[in-house]
């Protein structure tokens, strides 16, 4: 269990929105393998919410305004980047294509835009990098019971040249997905690995338990914001933190020293019944703005975007970018590097037509008036 079972042929000018490819990947990932990219925790109910909340939120958009030359692009600490979607950090990217990572890093340099590579990747963090030297790259880091293992992974994405740390803060334990164990589902087929853990002392075991739920055994679940300092120590790249939902968390991120903010939930895949993304953004755009040194953190969002429309009320509700997880699994599955480039060039149309018909030339054009937001801040 844990490849792609069939090997279907898609056409991909069939994909015309990111959901189309989560259809196509079905019936070429087979059951067990669908359903762990595409379940959530308990009883999904934060999953669910995560598209819902969006359908709950409207435009307002203004007419008779100059859209004739509509301009994406953004710099993100230093870097110039095509749009303000980016692919969220997430494991496992054999699973969907041989490839891997690397077909999605390649995807990601050729749309101009950032790839988020996670710890847990099945290749390399310096073979991403060496697959796709032109692709903007953070790295995704859990901070380990074995501190010293954190410190040497970060300090080796420091040297292969990725240009930021995204602390993920919201999976300390694992979310149980049912789905998973009614599927038997356990994880890696043979030949493929979590490529940035050592072979040797018993890490293959480790990973597998915290497969089966036992995180404890990996994870370190005493890590607190002081620890933020002490990863500032190891490394001079800014370091985000993914994962936040309240404005309390967002200040003790900033204070704690944080360059970034991604407020997530991680797809609906840790703790079910949390807030949704999109309706926890303002309040951590409010509270972060009242910091001292918050004015110019930026913030992200990612968890349930799949619309250019979604893209458009993020941003008018104060984030810089969004990242997306599911979109990039499936495209993966159904067309590897080909698969994620078509992917990421329709919601960039889409983002682009939706900023047209909403009177927004460039990206500080997206101001808040352009959504109807039922929390307004906090
Ligand atoms: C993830 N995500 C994730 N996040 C992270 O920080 N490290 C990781 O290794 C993973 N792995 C992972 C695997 C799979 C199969 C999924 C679906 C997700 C979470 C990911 O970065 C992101 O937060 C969500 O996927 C965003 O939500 P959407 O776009 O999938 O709705």
């Amino acid at each position: 269990m844990g490849s792609p079972e069939k090997k279907v042929p898609v056409d991909l000018s069939r994909c015309i929105s990111l959901d189309d490819f989560q259809r196509q990947a079905k019936p070429i990932l087979g059951k067990a393998l669908y359903e762990y990219v595409a379940s959530g925790t308990d009883d999904e109910q934060t999953l669910s919410e995560n598209r819902q909340a969006f359908k709950r939120m409207f435009l307002l958009p203004r007419m008779m305004r100059v859209v004739s030359d509509i301009d994406l692009r953004l710099d993100v600490f230093g870097q110039r980047l095509s749009m303000p979607v980016f692919v969220s950090p997430a494991g496992v990217h054999k699973l969907m294509h041989p490839e891997g990572e690397c077909a999605t890093a390649r995807a990601c340099a050729e749309a101009g835009t950032l790839m988020g590579v996670s710890q847990h990747a099945t290749v390399s963090l310096e073979d991403v990098a060496a697959a796709a030297p032109r692709c903007a790259r953070w790295f995704q880091l859990y901070i380990l019971k074995d501190r010293e293992l954190t410190a040497g992974i970060l300090r080796r994405s420091e040297k292969a040249g990725y240009t930021a740390i995204c602390l993920t803060v919201d999976s300390v334990r694992f979310g149980s997905r049912e789905a998973d164990w009614r599927n038997n589902f356990n994880g890696l087929p043979p030949g493929v690995t979590l490529a940035n853990y050592p072979t040797q002392d018993g890490y293959n075991d480790r990973v597998k338990d915290a497969w089966d739920q036992n995180t404890e055994k990996l994870f370190d679940e005493r890590a607190t914001w002081s620890d933020i300092a002490w990863l500032k120590s190891l490394t001079s790249l800014p370091i985000l933190v993914k994962g936040i939902l309240t404005a309390q968390d967002a200040v003790s991120a900033v204070e704690a020293g944080a360059s970034g903010v991604i407020v997530s939930n991680h797809g609906g895949r840790a703790l079910d019944g949390s807030l949704s993304s999109i309706e926890s953004l303002a309040p951590v755009v409010k509270a972060v703005r009242s910091v001292p040194t918050g004015a110019n953190v930026p913030i992200f969002l990612d968890s349930g975007v799949r619309r250019g429309t979604d893209v458009l009320k993020a941003l008018a509700l104060g984030a810089t970018a969004v990242l997306l997880g599911r979109p990039m699994f499936f495209s993966l599955a159904v067309g590897g590097q080909e698969g994620v480039q078509r992917m990421l060039s329709i919601i960039r149309d889409e983002l682009e037509a939706a900023m047209a018909l909403c009177g927004c030339q460039r990206l500080q054009d997206i101001t808040k008036d352009l959504v109807t937001d039922f929390r307004e801040g906090g």
